[in-house]
């Protein structure tokens, strides 16, 4: 199968030497493109700016923003059965970047933000998308409520859902634990583990959910 992974942070920026951003390493996408392509699966992988190296055998396509995540996504999804969005896409960015850097002239700032591209959002009713879709959610409160809101929201296949409240997995973490949400409200635990380990168990998941979404097409 051709898989499409966002991973990593973006990058919004606010003069030319700062930025907004957040502590996303990239480890679980990064994992999970590994994995697909050793399982034999094609991949393209969209990255935000991380230090890892790119994994071999996979395209890779490095961006900054999430507008760019955003136009990347819009170009190569459509060559995929299976869309993993992985990335802390920022969901704000400042209105404007300021041409020169920001001089501390005041004794308070105030910054004025608009919203980012909702690019799992967008997969569906935007791009077409078709396929297999999973995404994450990242919560710190009310872990599976939110996580299936999401899933009905952004037409959802599969939810990874991390409650990144709890010390030691997560962002910017070795390991991580996730709990699945499925249509129909079903739940998964997978435990505490390295990410890299983790990312192989999601993936037969994911397959699995693949194989159900072929037999119920969205918008059918
Ligand atoms: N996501 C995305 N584009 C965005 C924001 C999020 O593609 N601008 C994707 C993430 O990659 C993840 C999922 O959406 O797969 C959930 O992201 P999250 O930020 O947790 O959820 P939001 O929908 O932004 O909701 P909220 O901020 O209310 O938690």
């Amino acid at each position: 199968m051709r898989f499409l992974i966002t991973a990593g942070p973006t990058r919004e920026p606010l003069d030319p030497v700062r930025y907004l951003s957040n502590r996303s390493s990239g480890r679980m996408g990064y994992a999970l493109a590994e994995a697909a392509r050793e399982a034999g699966h094609q991949v393209i992988l969209i990255s935000g700016p991380v230090a890892l190296p790119a994994p071999s055998g996979v395209q890779t396509y490095l961006v900054e923003t999430a507008r760019q995540m955003y136009e990347a996504v819009q170009t190569h999804i459509a060559d995929a059965d299976v869309a993993i969005f992985a990335a802390a896409v920022a969901d704000y960015r400042p209105v404007q970047m300021a041409a020169q850097k920001i001089k501390k002239e005041t004794a308070a700032l105030s910054l004025t933000l608009e919203r980012t591209e909702d690019i799992l959002g967008s997969a569906r009713s935007v791009f077409g998308f078709r396929g297999t879709l999973v995404g994450f959610a990242a919560e710190t409160e009310n872990l599976i409520p939110h996580a299936q809101e999401k899933l009905t929201r952004k037409g959802c296949d599969l939810i990874i859902a991390n409650d990144v409240s709890q010390p030691g997995i997560g962002f910017d973490s070795l390991e991580n634990a996730v709990t699945l949400c499925l249509p129909g409200g079903q739940t998964h635990v997978l435990p505490q583990q390295e990410k890299t380990a983790l990312a192989c168990a999601l993936l037969t998941h994911i397959i699995r959910a693949a194989g159900a979404s072929e037999k119920n097409p969205p918008h059918e």
